[in-house]
């Protein structure tokens, strides 16, 4: 009989051609031929729900700084998950890449915040993808996804 398969979902704000480079290639990493067992769902923060965090036994975030901080898609996530995720989801095992066009160092510390608050679980080191875009980030978050489905079907997160 199989097993159930895991949910990973993928909550990132893609609001430029780069940033949907960005964001495709976690997902394609993430369902790469050679991961089974894994049920990828994407979704842009404004259309993500608490249910759907209730459902995932890991989450990717995915955000660009603005401002010296995540973007508003991504607080508007946290502010509306927060509570309703609070007690439910303690442990959750999650990773984060940002796109900063200089910097990226306001944005993590933003998030790493909000995920302490939640009790989430770090599963890699966040990605940053820092300064003029390279072809590496793509290659970088393609490995991120597939890192983090790897897991999930192993069963190490
Ligand atoms: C209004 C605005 C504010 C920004 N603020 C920052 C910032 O504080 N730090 C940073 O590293 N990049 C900043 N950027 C650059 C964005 O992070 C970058 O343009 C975005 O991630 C999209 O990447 P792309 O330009 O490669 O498509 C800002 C961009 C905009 C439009």
């Amino acid at each position: 009989m199989s097993e159930k398969p895991k949910q990973l979902l993928i909550v990132a704000h893609a609001p430029s051609e780069n940033t949907v480079r960005l964001r495709d290639a976690v997902v394609a990493g993430a369902r790469h031929p050679d991961i089974s067992g894994v049920a990828v769902s994407v979704r842009n923060p404004f259309e993500t729900e608490a249910e759907h965090v209730l459902a995932a036994d890991g989450i990717i975030l995915g955000t660009t700084e603005n401002l010296g901080y995540m973007s508003g898609a991504l607080k508007d996530f946290f502010d509306r998950i927060y509570y309703p995720c609070l007690e439910e989801k303690q442990g959750l095992a999650y990773a984060l890449y940002i796109r900063a066009g200089h910097d990226g160092t306001g944005t993590r510390r933003g998030v790493e915040t909000i995920v302490t608050g939640l009790r989430w679980r770090a599963v890699q080191e966040p990605l940053v993808c820092r300064g003029d875009f390279q072809a590496r980030f793509v290659e970088d978050c393609e490995m991120l996804g597939m890192a983090m489905a790897a897991g999930l079907e192993a069963g190490i997160f």
